[in-house]
């Protein structure tokens, strides 16, 4: 049998055709555009991921010649949070708010008013998020009260390309816990919340744990794609989770660190821990009877893409005509220039943040910036202001008594040495990477394999499968970093009365 993992992502769709031994036989990333209509909003095209993914199937099954004959086991992951509306006919109302969105701060305080803060978190295991998909139903209810009156599904982005693939509404609890709408630690649905939210049962899918089977490709879906009717579809999870899965991380004492657009750091827990202070996230693994403690950082990637495309046109260009990569011309650039950028710091808020600080409307800073800086020392300051961005989320790890041994790095920022030796100097810890990144898309063909019966459990699979190489060691300038990881701590504080007041100038 062949597994096939899609990854519904915030810059594309990654659809990756694997064996059972978990070897990737045929990729394809099918690319969309991100919307930002106001300061701090985020909306995609759900059609645009149908797209891409009706693409990357297609494609991976012409690559691989015995695709044709072998039967294939389809599993989703997809990024967290993001609120697509369906009206009755299945047809969609808007465009989904995805995860990065942050214009729903009324709406965070309605839920804390109408359920209490502890309540909340006594259901749903963290406080009220601007982030997750509970603050975006009500601000649906609140501005655009035409289109919530005809909403008939509310879906998660991956939940929906399973809806175009099966004709199923279905959800899993990975998931679903960072909608903020379950009770976490029963791993349903919540009515009471349900009931306050005015959101009706009947809009939300049918509950799943990750390895489950969903339902199987129809007619439609499969002229569309090429797969078989009857093709197995399972629950799979939301990114992280899946990616807890293709890391290997199922197990309490290990965690991963993925530098994408966002960056996460997660770590698996046998029973349900809270952090009362919602610093970092509380979720259902994808792992059956487990749960998660999750970091997530907004703009870590995405700080470095932002700073290529405003800045570095040169490097872009450099890049073109070495037929290389431009961030690794900047990654040469930022090894030349001393720890600590020469006295220069950056915040990563470029879309407000959320671990360790829950706050949308701090915004990114370079501070220390002198005439002598140059675009190398801009490259090296923004790595190492993530590097501390995922530190400060670390401690609250730490703190909580979720000690990590080795710290595995994975996402585009994780191919970088540099930024990996960086990370762990910061961290003090051993950061090692895998194999094979396939990220969400192996956790997820992976679940896949389980819920088709080719492996056992979910731990069973990782241990067929998932490999690392040898890790890179805190190095002799890891106390470098030290004093200005501590001053990097002094600017959320000191600089938040200057962002609030910002933000309503
Ligand atoms: C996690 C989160 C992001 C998205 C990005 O809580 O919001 O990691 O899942 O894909």
């Amino acid at each position: 049998m062949f597994l096939l993992g899609i990854d519904i992502g915030t810059s594309g769709t990654k659809t990756v055709l694997f064996n059972e031994q978990g070897k990737a036989l045929a990729s394809y990333t099918g690319e969309y555009p991100l919307y930002q209509p106001n300061n701090g909003w985020a909306e995609q095209d759900p059609e645009d991921w149908w797209k891409a993914t009706v693409d990357g199937i297609r494609a991976v099954l012409n690559a691989v010649s015995e695709a044709k004959n072998e039967r294939v086991a389809v599993g989703l992951s997809g990024q967290m949070h993001g609120l697509v509306m369906l009206d009755k006919e299945g047809k969609l109302l808007r465009r989904s708010i995805i995860w990065c969105d942050q214009r729903t701060g009324e709406e965070v305080g309605q839920m804390n008013r109408t359920i209490g803060q502890r309540r909340l978190i006594e259901i749903t295991a963290n406080p009220a998020m601007t982030g997750f998909t509970a603050a975006k139903i009500l601000w649906v209810q609140n501005h655009e009260p035409e289109i919530f009156s005809r909403c008939a599904h509310i879906l998660l982005p991956k939940d929906y390309i399973r809806y175009r693939l099966t004709g199923e509404f279905a959800t899993e609890v990975s998931d679903a816990s960072g909608m903020q709408l379950m009770d976490v630690k029963n791993r349903c649905w919540s009515s009471e919340l349900l009931t306050e939210f005015n959101i009706d049962r009947d809009t939300l899918g049918t509950m799943y744990e990750s390895p489950q089977l969903t339902g199987t490709v129809h007619d439609e879906a499969s002229s569309a794609t090429g797969l078989p009717v009857g093709t197995p579809v399972a629950a799979g999870a939301g990114d992280n989770p899946a990616a807890a899965i293709g890391t290997g991380i199922v197990r309490q004492g290990r965690a991963f660190n993925t530098i994408g657009t966002s960056a996460v750091i997660y770590a698996v827990t046998d029973e349900l821990r809270l952090d009362l202070e919602g610093r970092i996230h509380s979720l259902c693994a994808s792992v059956p009877g487990k749960w998660t403690l999750m970091s997530c950082t907004q703009s870590a990637g995405l700080s470095l893409r932002w700073l290529r495309d405003t800045c570095c046109s040169a490097e872009v260009e450099q890049a073109k005509s070495e037929n290389k990569d431009p961030y690794y011309i900047m990654d040469k650039l930022a090894s030349d220039v001393p720890i600590g950028a020469d006295r220069l710091l950056f915040l990563p808020y470029l879309m407000g943040e959320r671990s360790p600080h829950p706050d949308p409307l701090c915004r990114s800073a370079f501070v220390g910036l002198s005439a002598r800086h140059n675009r190398p020392h801009l490259i090296r300051a923004v790595m190492e202001g993530v590097a501390y961005s995922q530190r400060e989320c670390l401690d609250v790890f730490r703190e909580m008594g979720v000690n990590v041994d080795t710290m595995t790095v994975c996402g585009g920022g994780g191919r970088s040495k540099l930024w990996r030796q960086m990370l762990a100097d910061v961290y003090n810890c051993p950061v090692n990477t895998l194999k094979v990144d396939e990220g969400g898309a192996l956790g997820a063909a992976l679940l896949a394999g389980v819920g088709a019966g080719v492996f056992g459990s979910v731990e069973q699979a990782c241990e067929a499968v998932v490999q690392y190489n040898d890790p890179q060691l805190p190095s002799a300038n890891a106390n470098d970093y030290e004093p200005y990881y501590a001053l990097y701590k002094k600017l959320y504080p000191a600089l938040k009365p200057v962002f609030d007041e910002l933000a309503g100038v």
